[in-house]
């Protein structure tokens, strides 16, 4: 392994890395990246990588947008910082929640600014608390999340993600979370079993879980139209529409974490448009800003605002609030970020190229690593196994997937491994199709490098 540099060793001493494996990284050392333009980012040493993964699936506009720049330069110079708390206000706060109640696609309210994923789904959590004590039923409050589902990684986003490495010695999940089954059938189907038939299942197995815990004590479910961090698992079909009778049945308010999926990553606007369902609540984060600055909404109906409005005048506060809620740079980067959405068809778009991007996608499967290879929009996953005929996964100590992006990374390509030698591609909305080509192109090669190695290790089944 070659020496690693002055600035990676300042790294090593100095930074604290998230989702990384702080021991091995000490030997490895960072990919120090530099600068970006189009779909493409640059390292330290001036090698160009394709970012197969939109930063961590939001850089939708990708690297070198001009007028978001511009939107942040003007607001800096002219209110470069004010609040929303104990009642002051700004335009672009205003403008941006209009916009927001706009596009949404089911009846919004009004909109709660955070900074964050995780804000906006601990921000949830705590909304439908509130609203059951407002109305009266203050035993209604636990919350069914799904297993292997990402939400963010606070205390109570973290409780309700339903991945083990984000519970593991962090003492979590707290109380009032429950995990109900996750939605993939090539890993939980039993054998023969048609989607439809899997999706009946699944949302018997909710009603199940609601019952044994009592339907006067469970409030909300939350879900991701795609998992993305968890696997990228597209539900079975009729999903989330037999979810949805089992949640309006017992009256559990439905939120729908968009934080990948909105502004057109599956190709509408909004997720639940394209998996068929109408939540109550939204989160959107990411791709709200093109991840230029950090900004994440919660988007709520009028009956929990109102609710809100009983503890206001009870309690003589909402006591809830970020200090940078609704930052007003921020603020003005999304709103030119929905602007260009809109003015650009960039949904769209993403739509019009989703068959090509899946054709390639799907076409991986046939790869001798591949278990399978799935997507939706502008994102996909290939699982890797080590026998695809018994869907046997590789042992996770050997990392298959951390060394296929590293192949991946020679071949100048970004994408990620997660859980369980999975690795995800979500690269900017603005890709071009002869972008697309190249990605999938690289990633061959990636894939190709990974086998002649774990044949050489003897990690494929005979
Ligand atoms: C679906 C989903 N929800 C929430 C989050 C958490 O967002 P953040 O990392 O901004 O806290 C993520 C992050 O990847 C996500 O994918």
């Amino acid at each position: 392994m070659a020496p690693l540099s002055n600035t990676a060793v300042r790294d090593i001493e100095t930074v604290v890395h998230p989702y990384t494996n702080l021991a091995a990284f000490r030997e490895t050392g960072p990919l120090l990246l530099e600068r970006g333009k189009g779909v493409y980012v640059y390292d330290s040493e001036g090698k160009a990588y394709l970012e197969g993964m939109a930063g961590l699936w939001c850089t939708a506009l990708g690297y070198d947008n001009e007028e978001l720049v511009e939107a942040a330069a003007a607001q800096m110079r002219k209110l470069p910082f004010a609040h929303l708390f104990t009642g002051k206000g700004h335009d672009p706060a205003i403008e941006l929640a209009e916009t927001l109640k706009e596009i949404a696609p089911v009846a919004i309210s009004k909109v709660f600014f955070c900074n964050s994923g995780s804000e906006a789904n601990d921000t949830q959590m705590k909304l439908v608390w509130y609203m059951n004590n407002a109305l009266g039923r203050p035993k209604k409050k636990k919350i069914v999340s799904r297993l292997r589902a990402y939400h963010g990684v606070t205390i109570a986003a973290a409780s309700l993600t339903g991945l083990p490495n984000n519970h593991i010695d962090f003492d979590l999940p707290i109380a009032n979370v429950l995990h109900t089954m996750c939605p993939h059938h090539y890993r939980y189907a039993e054998v023969g079993e048609s989607e439809e038939d899997f999706a009946t299942r699944l949302a018997a197995a909710l009603e199940e879980l609601i019952l044994k815990e009592g339907p006067d004590t469970v409030a909300a479910f939350i879900a991701e139209p795609v998992m993305g961090a968890g696997g990228v698992l597209v539900p079975p079909k009729t999903y989330f529409e037999k979810i949805a009778a089992v949640c309006a049945k017992y009256d559990v308010f439905m939120i729908d974490d968009e934080v990948i999926c909105g502004f057109g990553r599956l190709g509408a606007m909004f997720g639940c448009e394209v998996l068929g369902f109408r939540p109550h609540a939204i989160s959107v984060a990411k791709a709200l800003s093109s991840a230029y600055l950090p900004i994440a909404g919660v988007m709520i109906p009028e009956d929990m605002y109102q609710a809100l409005l009983v503890e206001s005048r009870k309690i003589g506060t909402f006591g809830h609030g970020f200090t940078y809620s609704g930052h007003p740079v921020a603020a003005a980067v999304a709103l030119k970020t929905l602007e260009i959405y809109r003015r650009d068809r960039i949904v769209e778009s993403a739509a019009a190229r989703s068959p090509q991007f899946q054709k390639r996608l799907a076409a991986l499967a046939d790869h001798v690593l591949v278990g399978e290879a799935r997507g939706l929009g502008l994102v996909g996953a290939v699982e890797l196994v080590a026998d695809k005929r018994t869907k046997q996964s590789f042992d996770p100590s050997k990392g298959v997937g951390a060394r296929c992006v590293r192949f991946a990374e020679e071949e100048g390509l970004i994408v990620r491994f997660i859980a369980g030698d999975i690795v995800s591609v979500c690269p900017p909305l603005i890709i071009s199709p002869q972008e697309i080509d190249d990605l999938f192109d690289r990633l061959g090669r990636a894939l190709d490098k990974t086998r002649d190695w774990a044949k050489r290790e003897q990690l494929l089944a005979a």
